[in-house]
């Protein structure tokens, strides 16, 4: 296989999958495996090949079993960004509308969040519950959102450790087999993905977005998913918070809709395509109206709650937590030099900083601070006075404060005129 794909042939399906199954049963090396990856990365794998892969992975461990129930099975995958908290209000407002939603999420690595790292900022949160749980709490709430257990698609994360070590995590059908074989082990029956493109995206332009977003969702299509794609801008943060703990309180402030504007734009956006993939809504509009007359009313907020007691939080003292102005020791002000119109707010630079702060993670083992990263953020299009707020460091320690505040100047931009401010979905496939 390796000789095959170094010189540009295509591959039996069934060897790949045989091939697979030996890597992760240890009857293939590394060196090998990671030879195999790199012929992948220049020379591709054509649909047939991908599916073969995504489908080896898939059943390289368990896949979950659901019983039978009037609800659809659902999911969301974001390819990841800054201050990107949508899964967190879109699971408790997916399952109001009538939905099953068995979210296995990850955590965050290098700039980008992981939804398992901000749920984990709650007291008490168990987000690895075993297999069987899951089901449980998936049947009894709707929803439930933890990480991967062991059993699930063991392939990939021995594959993806590899890959991180070969520079070969950059390909897209090796990025498409990786993110299916994890949502198509939910069982599910449709999905809806949010492929960002960006300053602090995995993929920097529009074009590689729509790339890997046609991938993603021919192959999805194929193998009996309803999957649409949304490609959303991530030059900007999402929301007004990046940092974990900053991140939960935002997402409880958009499911009592009091939350930023285009949180609650992609929230309602992401149900409404699943409400018309599934039959249950004719038009997308009809879709937005009652994706947001659902979160208006205030359910998809006590359905939060009933989710986090399954998993096992401390709702006492969560709640106590939520009215805190901040967790973090130190809290310090970013001030505009000059008046104008905000027409810079750069993502990566912030994820940069939030990581620095002790927010993120260098290593898959490095330790997380959940109270820190910054708050109050300004965004494009909109107007401040000299001396207003840009943005909110919270921080450790005062020292930390104010090297995070130095560095933050650079990721903003102020103009004399409004600039032309690029609409949060760019298109939809
Ligand atoms: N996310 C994944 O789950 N896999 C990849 O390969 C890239 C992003």
């Amino acid at each position: 296989m390796i000789e095959a794909k170094r010189d540009g042939h295509s591959l039996d399906p069934v060897e790949l999958k045989e091939s697979i199954s030996a890597y992760t049963t240890g009857r293939v090396p590394d060196y090998q495996m990671a030879a195999f990856l790199m012929a992948v990365y220049f020379r591709g794998l054509n649909e047939a090949e991908t599916g073969a892969l995504m489908r080896a992975m898939r059943d390289s461990g368990d896949v979950l079993r659901f019983p039978k129930d009037p609800r659809p099975l659902v999911d969301k995958h974001s390819t990841g960004g800054i201050g990107d908290k949508v899964s967190l209000p879109l699971a408790p407002l997916l399952a109001c509308l009538g939905f099953r939603v068995p979210m296995i999420s990850g955590r965050g690595l290098g700039i980008t969040g992981g939804t398992l790292d901000k749920l984990d900022s709650i007291p008490g949160f168990q987000s690895l519950p075993a297999t069987e749980r899951i089901v449980e709490i998936v049947q009894a709430v709707g929803c439930v959102i933890c990480g991967q257990t062991a059993s699930m698609v063991p392939a990939d994360k021995e594959l993806y450790a590899l890959r991180d070590a070969t520079a070969t995590v950059p390909s897209i059908p090796l990025i498409v087999a990786s993110i299916l074989s994890k949502k198509l082990a939910e069982s599910l029956e449709a999905l809806v993905l949010t492929v960002k493109f960006g300053v602090a995206a995995f993929m920097p332009t529009l074009e590689r977005a729509h790339e890997l977003a046609q991938a993603l969702v021919a192959l999805a299509n194929e193998s009996g998913v309803k999957t649409r794609a949304l490609l959303t801008d991530m030059h900007t943060p999402l929301g007004r918070s990046a940092g974990n703990w900053l991140e939960v309180r935002e997402s409880v402030e958009c499911l009592e809709s009091r939350g930023p504007k285009d949180l609650r734009e992609l929230v309602l956006a992401c149900a409404a395509h699943l409400l018309v993939q599934t039959g249950k809504a004719k038009s997308l509009d009809g879709a937005f109206q009652q994706a947001g007359e659902c979160l208006d009313s205030g359910r998809p907020r006590k359905k939060w709650n009933e989710m986090l007691a399954a998993q096992g939080a401390d709702l006492a003292a969560f709640e106590r937590k939520l009215p805190l102005d901040h967790t973090a020791p130190v809290v310090v002000e970013l001030k505009a030099e000059s008046s104008g119109f905000v027409s810079r707010c750069d993502a990566r630079l912030i994820g940069e900083v939030v990581r620095d702060l002790g927010g993120g993670r260098f290593t898959k083992e490095s330790s997380i601070n959940y109270d820190v990263g910054v708050d109050a953020l300004v965004k494009p299009g909109e107007a401040i006075q000299s001396g207003g707020v840009l943005t909110r460091i919270h921080a450790t320690d005062g020292a930390q404060a104010e090297a995070a505040c130095a560095r933050l100047e650079m990721a903003f931009e102020i103009s004399a005129q409004p600039p032309v401010v690029n609409p949060l979905i760019a298109g939809t496939i």
